[in-house]
């Protein structure tokens, strides 16, 4: 990777600013509860699809408002998969929130605590999510992201050949954490969820670039290969992706709207704040295209 180039200016209509070396760009002084033209559209996309995150400060627009700007990069997920996060009111929310409901602790607590790209394991994976945060802890809370285009491009020519080609099962009940949540809750979710096998290299569809295509913990099988092989070879990925040099941490304020790319970044839900503190934030995901196929019994 050279980073010793001086980088182009990111855009001529928005004033950016770079959240890290490989990825990621913050818009400032753009109010999205304001009038959003159709070419500002047209640009947050390019920059989305070019740096894979977008992010949007002291974005102070309701949940309406959010759900409204978020159809206009394509249609929303209903989060029919992840029923249990659902936002009660909203359908195309899924809530994030370590705020107890009712004295008890909330489903999703413990969300997203390992590598992953959204809903993976299903054959529709989306296009990006938008993320906005309505309660941040003191300290903590923060997302990893890792760009998995500069981390196939970083691959040899060797290895790349002897991954083209392969498939990845994911499947979302080898989530470790599964175990910790409610029993009749994992039922909903397994039957929601069977295995899908998924290309480990995939294209980018916009930008033509090839991307590794994981989930550290849904991931544990290659079709055709052994536990064993299948393994190695994803544990070596997974390791090799999260390398800190293609990664980028963001530390949330309230307000923030996040936008990330599921084609060619994961990402992992840090638990980094003390237990008790309370976080609320909430995601509306555009659907992507067809990829995979459900892996029967
Ligand atoms: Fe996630």
């Amino acid at each position: 990777m050279d980073l010793s180039a001086t980088p182009p200016a990111l855009s001529k209509r928005f004033r950016t600013r770079r959240l890290s070396a490989v990825f990621g760009v913050e818009i400032e002084g753009l109010d999205l509860a304001g009038r959003v033209s159709d070419d500002d559209i047209a640009e947050i996309r390019r920059l989305w699809n070019e740096c894979g995150l977008v992010l949007l400060r002291d974005q102070r627009f309701s949940m309406e408002e959010h759900i409204a700007f978020s159809r206009r990069f394509g249609t929303l997920d209903l989060n029919q998969t992840l029923l249990p996060f659902r936002h009660v009111k909203h359908p195309e929310l899924l809530v994030l929130s370590t705020i107890p409901v009712d004295g008890k602790p909330s489903k999703s607590e413990n969300v997203g605590r390992h590598w992953h790209t959204d809903l993976s394991y299903t054959t529709r994976p989306p296009l990006g999510s938008l993320f906005h945060c309505h309660v941040i802890p003191e300290v903590g809370g923060d997302t990893v992201f890792a760009n998995m285009a500069a981390a196939y491009d970083a691959l040899s020519e060797a290895f790349k050949q002897r991954i083209e080609g392969l498939e990845a099962v994911h499947d979302y009940m080898q989530v470790e954490n599964m175990k910790k949540r409610d029993p009749a809750m994992v039922a909903e979710l397994k039957k929601l969820n069977p295995p899908v096998a998924q290309p480990l290299v995939r294209v980018h569809p916009e930008t033509g670039r090839k991307t590794l295509y994981l989930g550290e913990q849904v991931a544990r099988r290659i079709v055709g290969m052994s536990e064993k092989e299948g393994a190695a070879i994803l544990d070596f990925l997974h390791e090799h992706a999260a390398d800190p040099l293609f990664t980028y941490r963001h530390r949330y304020r309230v307000h923030d709207l996040v936008l990330w790319d599921n084609r060619q970044l994961m990402h992992l839900a840090l638990a980094d704040f003390p237990p008790g503190a309370h976080r609320y934030c909430v995601r509306t995901t555009v659907v992507g295209s067809l990829s995979g196929r459900v892996l029967e019994g």
